[in-house]
């Protein structure tokens, strides 16, 4: 067997642009030679939101570039791939055909692997390139369209166990974000302002706080935001709309992340090793990691996060993935199609819209 492997990654499901090279030595052990990440927020910036078209065009008109960007910073070149994995969903369609294509196109040149990979399992497995974490793991995923625990059984076995009926914590950051009047609507914004506010001054909803399990819900809470609003007219109140938001999602996130460790053991009764994975980009928010550092210790959990460049999208993560997948004896598939919906859980209810049963 070859002695290391090296993967070259790329990711454009949504609004970045990413490649990255990731070799795995023969311990198991990863190493990210490059990580090349290019925000489009400055595109999408006066709309308020992303276009999907002008996503798109970016990624396209980009793409080559940053793939050879990450080849050159790995200090490889193509001849030393093994195989190239790409991003084939959840996502935005026109955007992922861009990253599917460029990589299929390498593969095939390459004469090398193509892995066509789940965006979510990319973000599953991200706290693995910097720590050695046994199955089973329970999983928080905090991004921008996700919010969901899983207990991730081992490698391609994921079970849902809890999900938002609603908003993504992500997106309720972003929009919360944009009332704030933010000039890029980003959760990082919240999270700096909060420094300078007091999380006591607005009482908030937590919806679904002691009901329907470890399930969360973010509309209401973001609803109460907009109708108080009105209400924050200096730049000392919006410091303080920010920070009670922030703490309202804490409080809730201790609730539910209670609930979640409860029934996790409840489904892993034999498990020696308590461990707690926490990914996705609102992973990389300082007051939530303390808040949940706190709660693991309370309950006997280790808690891990990926470092903060591989919480938010990426490329690294998904070059992983590939790693993953070839080391489970797959050969790749260059039929693999893009996907704009694409669960972790293929057996998991749908838990949005009217008529839901909590
Ligand atoms: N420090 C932070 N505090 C709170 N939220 C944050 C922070 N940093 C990033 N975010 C949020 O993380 C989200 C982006 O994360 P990520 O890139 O994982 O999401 P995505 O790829 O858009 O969604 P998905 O992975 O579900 O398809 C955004 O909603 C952003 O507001
Ligand atoms: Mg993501």
């Amino acid at each position: 067997m070859k002695k290391n492997l090296i993967f070259l990654g790329i990711e454009t499901s949504c609004d970045e642009t990413a490649a990255s090279v990731v070799m795995q030595d023969s311990k198991g052990k990863a190493k990210i030679l490059s990580n090349v990440v290019s925000s489009q927020i400055k595109i999408h910036k006066k709309f308020g939101g992303v276009v999907p078209d002008l996503a798109s065009k970016a990624h396209a008109d980009k793409i080559d570039i940053i793939i050879k960007q990450a080849i050159y910073k790995s200090k490889k070149s193509f001849k030393d791939i093994d195989g190239v994995a790409a991003t084939a969903g959840p996502g935005l369609l026109v955007c992922l055909m861009v990253g599917m294509t460029a990589g299929k196109t390498i593969a095939r040149f390459l004469d090398k692997p193509f892995f066509g990979i789940n965006h979510l399992e990319g973000h599953a497995l991200s706290a693995g390139i910097t720590n050695d974490i046994s199955y089973p793991y329970l999983l928080l995923l905090i991004s921008g369209g996700h919010t969901q625990f899983l207990s991730v059984n081992k490698f391609g076995n994921y079970e849902r166990i809890g999900t938002t009926i609603d908003d993504a914590l992500g997106e309720a950051f972003d929009k919360v974000a944009k009332m704030l009047g933010a000039n890029i609507p980003n959760g990082k914004i919240i999270e700096k302002m909060s420094l300078k506010g007091n999380p006591k001054k607005y009482l908030l909803p937590k919806p679904i706080l002691h009901k329907s399990g470890c399930n969360l819900s973010f509309a209401g809470l973001k609803t109460a935001v907009m109708l108080q609003i009105k209400n924050v007219k200096n730049n000392k109140c919006k410091y303080d709309m920010a920070a009670s938001f922030q703490e309202t999602i804490n409080e809730i996130l201790r609730i539910k992340c209670s609930k979640a460790m409860d029934m996790f053991l409840d489904l892993q009764p034999k498990l020696k090793n308590k461990n707690f994975v926490v990914a996705g980009g609102v992973a990389s928010n300082k007051s939530i990691r303390n808040n949940l550092i706190k709660l693991s210790r309370s309950k006997g959990f280790a808690i891990i996060f990926p470092p903060s460049k591989l919480c938010t999208d990426n490329a690294a993560m998904i070059a992983w993935a590939g790693i993953k997948h070839y080391q489970k004896k797959s050969k790749g598939n260059f039929n693999v199609e893009s996907s704009a919906r694409w669960p972790l859980d293929p057996k998991a209810p749908f838990m949005k819209g009217p008529g839901l049963k909590l």
